[in-house]
């Protein structure tokens, strides 16, 4: 039995928050935990992260799409099938869900080549039991990165995307939830914080 959990959503939708906080749930039960993310789970992945988010070289959104898988093949390798084996419980912080929404919906990448063979081949068969999609409105998305951006917050290559971009990403975590609702819960996320935990505490299969 794999325990590997996914959270996904639009930025700023308070993923990393919810993560963090099943963690600390599950490490109260005794469970062992490993917190990680994408991009930027290994030293490779952080490298890749800070090309990928800082602006300075924009790559074309072929090269893009590689960086990414290229950070998940690593990531995969390196980190999360070992702790896996060791019976660790992994909650990553984005995952191919976000490829599919960023790079092959939003960036438009998908037409003509079926590029989904080259996901499943960056995952190596690490596909996540259950996925948390916290669904937040592309309106308050935008909001809070604002907020974000007020407290003196970098931006982020993808924080400076037009509202299009952002509608697309919305539009097509929607699509992969309603093609796979075994694997993928939706949490409202514009619900308090503690009522998305309790959701995610009470829907975690263990
Ligand atoms: P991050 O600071 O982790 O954003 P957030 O806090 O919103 O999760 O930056 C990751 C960015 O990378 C985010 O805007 C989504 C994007 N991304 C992709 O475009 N494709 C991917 O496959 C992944 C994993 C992330």
């Amino acid at each position: 039995m794999h325990h590997f959990i996914s959270f996904e959503g639009g930025d700023g939708c308070g993923k990393s928050t919810q993560l963090q906080q099943t963690a600390a749930w599950l490490r109260q039960q005794g469970q062992q935990v490993l917190e990680t993310k994408q991009p930027g789970g290994t030293g490779l992945g952080l490298e890749i992260r800070r090309l990928l988010l800082s602006g300075e070289f924009p790559p074309v959104s072929e090269c893009e799409l590689f960086m990414f898988l290229a950070d998940r093949a690593q990531h995969v390798k390196e980190v999360i099938q070992p702790a896996l084996k060791q019976g660790q419980w992994v909650l990553c912080d984005r995952y191919s869900d976000s490829t599919l929404a960023y790079q092959l919906a939003a960036r438009g990448l998908d037409c003509g080549v079926n590029l989904r063979p080259m996901l499943a081949f960056a995952e190596m068969g690490c596909v996540p039991k259950q996925t948390f999609w916290l669904d937040v409105s592309i309106e308050t998305a935008l909001l809070r990165i604002k907020k974000r951006q007020q407290k003196g917050e970098k931006n982020n290559h993808f924080d400076d995307e037009t509202m299009t971009f952002h509608q697309r990403v919305h539009q097509a975590f929607e699509s992969i939830y309603i093609e796979n609702t075994t694997r993928v819960v939706r949490l409202d996320a514009s619900q308090p914080i503690e009522v998305i935990q309790q959701q995610i505490r009470q829907s975690i299969i263990c």
